[in-house]
Parts: structure tokens; C-alpha cells; sequence
């Protein structure tokens, strides 16, 4: 076996023969402080079916950074993520289907959390308190009252965490920014931002045996006990009010992060929701088809658009923001480029890379070389402690705008909310849907 020494030494030469300057700086902003090979960051992945597959394939390519721990409940996804990183490093991480059992491993400084939304709050929470810097995948929670436990639990911690709001990190999202702020359009008072795809019917499930390679209970965790049906796992659970979120939040955080980033608004005064699920009559909880207004007191609004079954694009892109100035507008498309329109419609700018992409047809791992960029904002920010693009507070007023628009389309009311907490005011139906009931024993605690 390679010792921690040998594997350093190695670690060291490949970034040196990768020369991966970007991702290694000599000298680093914040603390001018060179890294060296005493810097590794061990990482330990949890929930490694999909994106967390992906994320595990993407950090182990990261200079001086060791995948050394998996986690999942269940075996079959465990098994393959494995598989991939010793394909890819030689090396077998030490695979776990306990979450609290791997938190008591020692081997291991970051905790990257790909798990269903219900599992968020309460497994980065106990990342947290294990002692582990915890990259959180969006959104950061199940429920607004969750992203309130984890922002007290993270400042309590002194650990770092940044959450997958990946799109705060790439180059020419960032450019964008910085021109609807820099006036480059006159002032912004309205963005909007949309997601569209077709997604298919989900059917109706029925209870079936758990699969021999699911450990159910530890799938469902914090989630009250419900029997299992074979339409939930994998992915699927994403349409149902007790453990997904809908598309609100599977995509529509990214595009409201940005909006919300760009309008530089934190809580609203008014969410809005209308929509339904129009396309099928099948399981699928959550619309199909939503409509979420913001209103930010006499400063600012915003909307987004969701059609999980029709995508056709809005102003040329399936997915994005658009900030509406006095004198132009500013379009971002899912990936890293954004136009300036004039108003006659005319593009006059349109900036984009030819090597840092975003791959649509990639269904795996479409934006790596982008995601590794907030990779290393993170990892600067754990060595160096530079700022994070996507620090928690920020990721969890963004989740809650998008949670509150999802309680507006289930109670059938506008929300007014307090703009300094974020809290409904009124509405005993919308504030019941603030926080859910625990499965007893799995109460978050801090
Ligand atoms: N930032 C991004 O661009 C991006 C992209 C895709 C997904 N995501 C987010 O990543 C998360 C996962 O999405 P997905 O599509 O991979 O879902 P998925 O259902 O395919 O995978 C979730 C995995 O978590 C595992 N899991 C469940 N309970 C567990 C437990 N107690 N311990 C360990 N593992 C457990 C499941 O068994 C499964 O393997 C979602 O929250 C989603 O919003 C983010």
C-alpha cells in the first residue's frame, strides 16, 4: 500500500506534470502563503448514484486532493463509484453505507453531500459537527426552518462550507454580473429566469420489496417512515412533496441564485406561484408547469419560469436569467456565457469561451472543467481562507426564495414575508409548511 508520505511525493509531481497553474497558484490571494504538498484535501463523498458520482470522478481529478472515503446506502452505487475512482487513481476508497459510521472515520477533511434533498440540512449539519468541511449540493435544504438550523450550525462549526450553486464560480457568469451591476445596462429593476425540458410520465408506483442492495431506512433517514414503492429511487423521489423538492429547487435554485445575485436582493416581500401538473396524470406531486413571482419591496422583482414537460427556449436558451436595464438587457444561458442585447433587439455582445464549457449532451458530468473552478474557490477558501463564491447564507436565502414559492403554489396564497428573516407572516397553512416533522429518533439537533 502507498504510504501517506509516498503518496504526497506523488501527488506533488502530478501537479507539477499536469501544470494546472490555475488550480494551483503560486502565491495565493488572502494569506499570500504558498501551497505545498502538506495541503491535501482528503475527501469523502456521500450519495454517489448520480451527480455524486460525478462530483467524486471530478474532485479525485483536482490537484493534491484525495478521494479517500464513499458513501451510500445503497451497495450497487457504492460499488461502481468505487470502481470509478480506482480506475481513475489506483486507489480504493474505503466505501461506507452508514453515513454516522463514516463521519467517526478519521481519514478524511471534506464531506461532499449528494443526497436526496430531505437528507441536506441534517447530514451537512452533521458533517459539520464531526468536524468536516462540507461541500453541500443545492439546495441546501429540504425546508426553509432547515436552512435556518444550518446556517447557525455552520457559524457554531468554524468549518467551511459552500454549497453546488457551481454557476457563482464561472468566468463569464461572473462577467455578467459585474455588467448588470456596473450600470453597462442602466438599472435593473426585473429579471427573470426559466428551466424547461421534457421530462417523461413517472407512472403510478406500486409498494414493492425493497431492493436487496437498498438499505431503505437509511435512505429515508430524517423522512418519517413511508413503505417503499418502485417508482421513488433513484432520481424520481425529486416529485414528491416528502422528500423532493420539485423542479423549483432541483433547477430552478441555479437560475434564482443568479437572479437574486444580480437584482442584489436577499428576502422578498411577496412570492407568488401558479402552475400545476398539467402533462400526465401519474405520481408526480410537484407542477409541471409553475410560475413564481418575487417581490422585493420597491426595489426590485423577479419571476421564474419552470416547464418540465415542454422545452421549447425563451430569447434562444432552454434554460437561464435575463436582467431587464433602462437601456439594454443581459441573457445568461445554463452555461458560461452571456449576451448584451440593446433595445431594438440587436446582440451587440455575446461572451463566451471556447474551452470552458458547458456540454448539453453530456448527460454525466456536463460542466467539469467549469465545477472544478468552485472547487477550488472552495478548497482556497479551506487553505488559505479566501472568500467562497457560494458561502451559506447566500445559498440558503436563494433555496428559501424558491421553497416559499413552492408553499405559495401548495396553499394556494400569495406569501408576505418579513424581508429581514425570510419568516411568512400570517398564513398558519404556508407557515405549517416552514419546517416538517422528523422521523423520531432523526431530529436534527445542534
Ligand atoms: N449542482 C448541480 O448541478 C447538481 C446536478 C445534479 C444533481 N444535483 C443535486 O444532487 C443531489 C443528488 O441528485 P442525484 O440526481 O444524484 O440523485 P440520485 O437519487 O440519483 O442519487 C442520490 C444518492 O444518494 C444516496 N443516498 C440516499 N440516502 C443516503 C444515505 N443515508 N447515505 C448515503 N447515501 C444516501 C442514494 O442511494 C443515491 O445513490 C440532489 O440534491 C440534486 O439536487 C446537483
Amino acid at each position: 500500500m502507498t504510504s501517506r508520505r509516498d503518496f504526497l511525493r506523488k501527488a506533488a509531481m502530478a501537479t507539477a506534470a499536469l501544470s494546472v497553474g490555475q488550480f494551483i497558484p503560486a502565491v495565493s490571494g488572502g494569506r499570500n502563503r504558498i501551497i505545498g504538498a502538506s495541503d491535501l484535501i482528503r475527501v469523502g463523498v456521500i450519495g454517489v448514484n448520480s451527480r455524486g458520482l460525478a462530483l467524486a470522478s471530478s474532485f479525485a481529478k483536482m490537484p493534491l486532493c484525495e478521494v479517500t472515503c464513499l458513501c451510500d446506502c445503497d451497495a450497487k452505487a457504492l460499488e461502481r463509484c468505487q470502481a470509478q475512482i480506482v480506475k481513475q487513481t489506483g486507489k480504493a476508497p474505503r466505501c461506507f453505507a452508514d453515513i454516522r459510521k463514516m463521519l467517526e472515520y478519521k481519514d478524511f477533511d471534506v464531506a461532499v453531500i449528494a443526497m436526496p434533498d430531505h437528507w441536506h440540512a441534517a447530514a451537512a449539519i452533521m458533517a459539520l459537527q464531526a468536524g468536516k468541511h462540507v461541500y453541500l449540493e443545492k439546495p441546501t435544504s429540504y425546508c426553509p426552518a432547515e436552512n435556518e438550523l444550518l446556517i447557525k450550525a455552520a457559524s457554531m462549526s468554524g468549518k467551511v462550507i459552500t454549497a453546488g450553486n457551481q454557476r457563482r464560480s464561472w468566468p463569464n457568469v461572473i462577467a455578467a454580473i459585474e455588467a448588470v451591476k456596473d450600470g453597462t445596462i442602466g438599472e435593473v429593476r426585473y429579471a427573470k429566469s426559466w428551466y424547461s425540458i421534457n421530462r417523461p410520465s413517472i407512472g403510478r408506483g406500486k409498494e414493492v420489496p425493497v431492493p436487496e442492495h437498498l438499505d431503505w431506512n437509511l435512505w429515508q433517514g430524517p423522512a418519517p417512515r413511508r413503505p417503499f414503492h418502485g417508482n421513488y429511487v433513484h432520481y424520481n423521489w425529486h416529485w414528491f412533496y416528502h422528500w423532493g423538492t420539485g423542479e423549483a429547487l432541483n433547477n430552478g435554485t441555479h437560475f434564482v441564485d443568479i437572479l437574486r445575485w444580480g437584482l442584489g436582493v436577499d428576502y422578498p416581500t411577496l412570492v407568488t406561484s401558479v402552475g400545476g401538473r398539467f402533462r400526465y396524470q401519474d405520481d408526480w406531486e410537484f407542477p409541471d408547469t409553475q410560475m413564481i413571482t418575487f417581490q422585493f419591496g420597491n426595489k426590485a422583482a423577479g419571476s421564474w419560469e419552470g416547464r418540465s414537460c415542454n422545452s421549447t427556449p425563451l430569447d434562444g436558451f432552454g434554460v437561464g436569467v435575463a436582467f431587464y436595464g433602462e437601456n439594454g438587457t443581459i441573457l445568461l444561458g445554463g452555461g458560461n456565457e452571456y449576451k448584451l442585447v440593446d433595445m431594438k433587439g440587436t446582440v451587440v455582445k455575446h461572451k463566451f469561451s471556447t474551452e470552458l464549457t458547458f456540454e448539453p449532451g453530456n448527460l454525466v458530468n456536463p460542466s467539469e472543467k467549469l465545477d472544478q473552478i468552485h472547487f477550488k474557490n472552495f478548497f482556497d477558501a479551506i487553505r488559505l481562507g479566501t472568500k467562497l463564491n457560494s458561502d451559506i447564507v447566500n445559498a440558503c436565502i436563494s433555496t428559501q426564495l424558491v421553497q416559499l414559492g413552492n408553499i405559495a403554489q401548495r396553499t394556494g396564497t400569495a406569501l408576505h414575508i418579513d424581508p429581514a428573516t425570510g419568516r411568512i407572516i400570517g398564513n398558519p397553512e404556508a407557515q405549517k409548511l416552514f419546517s416538517r416533522e422528523y422521523e423520531p429518533g432523526w431530529e436534527i439537533k445542534l
